[in-house]
């Protein structure tokens, strides 16, 4: 898929990852998430809505016995900024005790989100607990976030596209890119994902 600016919204854009480094990225997960998981079964819970091309992505590139489900938590932000206050909006609808659950986060920011998605699922019990999020920005970690398989590092920046949002948009992008000229005047108000 071309990376070119073609839309309106790409004059604001500037990519950081393109589709064809995703892909590869993607694919190299899967292999890994294979090794640990050879002749198991796992869930893959995707964290709506930024993982939604990642898990998709992954899904297909994953040679196991796998099952799907959502999550949707959100926490209270700008467009940019998280608090660290953390709910559930959408609740799994599998129960998984004794499963193999891996959660498909799109980013690590301050790692609010994914620490405190780890502690709720723990107390149901699955077999095992792991989880996958495309990129992690450590600059931004304001919590010891235990992330077991990461795409990328990235800096301390913005960024939209494949899944990524600002105020709900560019999520459709094919690649990562770091948004420019953005007025963030934005008051605080209830996000999700
Ligand atoms: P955390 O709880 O601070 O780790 O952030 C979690 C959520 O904030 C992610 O799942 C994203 O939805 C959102 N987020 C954090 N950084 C970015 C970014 O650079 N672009 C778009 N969304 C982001
Ligand atoms: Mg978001």
């Amino acid at each position: 898929m071309g990376n070119e600016p073609v839309f309106a919204i790409e004059q604001n854009t500037e990519v950081l990852i393109d589709n064809a480094a995703i892909t590869a990225k993607v694919a190299e997960m899967a292999r890994q998430i294979e090794a640990d998981f050879e002749g198991e079964s796992v869930l893959l819970v995707g964290i709506l809505k930024g993982s939604i091309h990642f898990l998709s992505d992954l899904a297909r590139h994953l040679r196991l016995d796998s099952q799907l489900d959502f999550l949707q938590a959100s926490s209270y932000h700008g467009a940019r900024e998280t608090t660290g206050l953390v709910q559930i909006r959408k609740d799994l609808d599998i129960n998984i005790a004794g499963l193999n659950v891996i959660l498909v986060e799109d980013i690590v920011d301050t790692g609010t989100t994914v620490n405190h998605l780890r502690e709720l699922l723990l107390t149901r019990k699955p077999k095992t607990l792991r989880i996958a999020a495309l990129l992690s920005k450590p600059d931004a970690h304001r919590v010891d976030a235990q992330v077991d398989y990461v795409g990328f590092e990235i800096p301390n920046e913005f960024v939209v596209g494949y899944g990524l949002d600002y105020g709900e948009r560019y999520r459709n992008l094919p690649y990562i890119a770091i948004l420019r000229n953005q007025d963030d005047n934005s008051q605080p108000e209830l996000f999700a994902g």
